[in-house]
């Protein structure tokens, strides 16, 4: 693939999520060009080619259906999280780039396997962390690395939804991990992204309120120790009774000079980050202006690393970490005791 010549991208996996990808974020990029979709199941490549009106023989009920006929450069990887390695490895293995939606694996043996393949086969294998491409994550990380209310002490962090009286039938309801796998791994990517550091231990509680109809636990408390003395007390509900936050939470910092405080990722209200200096009043910051917001950036960056020749910032050898402390985090509250994370 020339720098000149978009990417010709295959999508696996055309679910709710993988057909929002198909219509309103690779059509985004002019450095992107999908040529060819592909589901396992025919009624969600059915309502796909609908949606979509592509050409003639550009949907497939395989991957390997589509790479006999497609000419391709890279996959990005929209299936259920219980298949995202086993097609990563398939697609890396055919020489192929991976982008692949969170969780990247559902252990950490299989995304080493996937990491491990990417090196042999001098593929990037990224992972799409669409959190990180918001205007207030970008700031704030900004303004932590510059040190500009001096070091950061502890963080506050909580994430609210109120699935209080669901559909009994609701597939979300009967997921494996719906918070601390598939929904904190979020959360546990901001918090690395922010303070560039490692845990070095943890400890999580993690329930289901009486009222819950989740069959794993909806609800979790969880305290991160990263380097340097900093930590963060993250609280996240599926079901809480309280009002709900924006999808990337509600974010306290509490630094040396005074607290870093935003939301990000809300249906309706953008970004938010305010700075109070000790003893003075709370300060509006202004939003950094960003060319490309998070799917869009994940795809960039993406595009951006292929075309560089970099390891992009969210790539597998990256992800894991984050990918750790959410299984680390389930097996805490497994086991109920405090997880040492050694490097
Ligand atoms: N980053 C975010 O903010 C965000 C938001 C929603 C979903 N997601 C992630 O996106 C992924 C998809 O979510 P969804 O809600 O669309 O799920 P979904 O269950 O609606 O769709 C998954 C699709 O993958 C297909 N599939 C499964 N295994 C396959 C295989 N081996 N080959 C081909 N197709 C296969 C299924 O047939 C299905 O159509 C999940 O990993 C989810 O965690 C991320």
């Amino acid at each position: 693939m020339g720098k000149s010549k978009p990417l010709r991208l295959l999508q696996i996996g055309m679910g709710g999520w993988g057909r929002s990808w198909a219509e309103s974020v690779v059509p985004k990029l002019k450095t992107v060009k999908a040529v060819a979709w592909v589901d396992a199941n025919p009624d969600a490549l059915e309502a796909a080619r609908q949606a979509l009106k592509p050409p003639k023989k550009s949907c497939f009920a395989s991957l390997e259906n589509a790479l006999e006929v497609s000419d391709v450069d890279a996959v990005l990887i929209t299936a259920s999280a219980v298949a995202h390695a086993p097609i990563a490895i398939e697609a890396l293995k055919a020489g192929l780039h991976v982008l692949v939606e969170k969780p990247f694996a559902l252990t950490l043996e299989d995304a080493k396997a996937v990491i491990d393949v990417a090196r042999v086969q001098k593929r990037t294998v990224m992972v799409s962390q669409n959190y990180r491409h918001q205007p207030a994550p970008q700031l704030v990380a900004r303004l932590v690395q510059e040190q500009t209310l001096g070091q950061v002490g502890v963080v506050q962090v909580d994430f609210r939804r109120d699935n209080m009286y669901p559909s009994p039938d609701m597939a979300h309801l009967q997921w494996a991990q719906p918070l601390l796998l598939d929904m904190a791994i979020h959360h546990f990517d901001l918090m690395r992204f922010i303070l560039q550091k490692d845990v070095l231990e943890l400890y999580a509680h993690a329930w289901n309120p009486a009222w819950s109809l989740y069959r794993d636990p909806a609800s979790a408390a969880v305290n991160l120790e990263f380097e340097n003395n900093t930590v963060v007390n993250y609280r996240g509900s599926w079901v809480s009774p309280s009002p709900v936050t924006p999808w990337a939470g509600e974010w306290k910092l509490g630094c040396e000079h005074g607290e870093i405080s935003f939301t990000s990722r809300d249906n309706n209200v953008p970004d938010t980050v305010k700075i109070r200096k000790c003893g003075k009043r709370e300060q509006k910051l202004e939003l950094p202006n960003l060319e490309f917001v998070g799917r869009v950036g994940s795809l960039n960056a993406f595009v951006q690393a292929i075309h560089t020749g970099t390891e992009p910032a969210t790539s597998g050898r990256d992800n894991i970490k984050s990918l750790r402390l959410s299984l680390e985090s389930i097996r805490s509250a497994q086991e109920k005791r405090v997880i040492h994370l050694e490097r």
